[in-house]
């Protein structure tokens, strides 16, 4: 994703992006990670491209990703390891936490199913230092039958993102536009307002929930501080978390 000045207010633009990934990458690069952040899909075409180009991998963070699609093929069918979500803030959702990872590759198959139990093969041989990642059978199941209402979750929430965009008419709030060869699956919907407070403070009024999704861009977190990064060196995130970005669940 990428950020343009568009109308005085800065936009994520993923079609823009790809060209920012190049210049990105340096000889430790080992693989571009495309987020598919709030359902809508990253341009794949692009990246798997530049991805070729430099002979890199391609895992995408498909978290959100569940029921959006990129020309006409799923988020998470791009790449050689594609990670999903299962978090109830999701459109699929477990029962608490869940998740799961898809690969057409059967080393990396074969790996992930070690690492994520233990690292156990049997049940008396440690192959590898591992974690406790496993889906359980009962959160399985009821992904399974949820699995079934996806595309009407996903239906609602794009007729109330519908609503959302031809009613609110003002310049002061801004959406991100549509493109035709994404269908967006909505786990989020992104409102941009310079004055987000008060417009935080006008929806409650009328019982209308709305997040910020984040106050501080990941490179301020105290966990990432051996990174060496600080305040002004992401000044489009900096300004973004601050001032004009809010999000609304519908
Ligand atoms: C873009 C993105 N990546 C990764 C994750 C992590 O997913 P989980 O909490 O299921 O491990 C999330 C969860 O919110 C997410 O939104």
């Amino acid at each position: 994703m990428a950020l343009v000045l568009e109308n005085g207010i800065w936009l994520l633009q993923s079609s823009t992006g790809p060209q920012l990934l190049e210049k990105a990458i340096t000889k430790k690069t080992k693989a571009i990670m495309p987020v598919h952040w709030t359902g809508r899909p990253c341009c794949m075409d692009k990246i798997l491209k530049i991805a070729k180009k430099h002979k890199l991998l391609v895992i995408e963070d498909a978290a959100q990703g569940m029921g959006a699609y990129f020309n006409k093929k799923h988020t998470g069918m791009f790449g050689k390891i594609s990670a999903f979500s299962a978090h109830p803030l999701k459109n699929l959702n477990a029962l608490g936490d869940g998740g799961f990872i898809i690969t057409s590759d059967k080393k990396f198959y074969d790996k992930i199913k070690l690492y994520r139990n233990h690292g156990l093969k049997g049940r008396d041989n440690v192959e590898i230092i591992g974690v406790n990642s496993r889906l359980d059978s009962l959160n399985a199941e009821v992904l399974n039958f949820r699995l079934k209402r996806l595309k009407s979750i996903i239906k609602r929430r794009t007729n109330n993102v519908n609503i959302y965009t031809k009613k609110v008419k003002t310049k002061k709030v801004q959406f991100i536009n549509k493109n035709k060869n994404k269908i967006n699956a909505h786990v989020m919907f992104i409102a941009f307002c310079e004055k987000r407070d008060k417009l935080q403070k006008y929806l409650s009024k009328f019982n209308i929930q709305s997040l910020v999704y984040y106050n501080t861009p990941l490179h301020l977190h105290k966990g990432v501080r051996y990174l060496g990064y600080k305040k002004g060196d992401f000044p489009v995130a900096e300004k973004l978390s601050k001032k004009v970005c809010i999000k609304c669940l519908c």
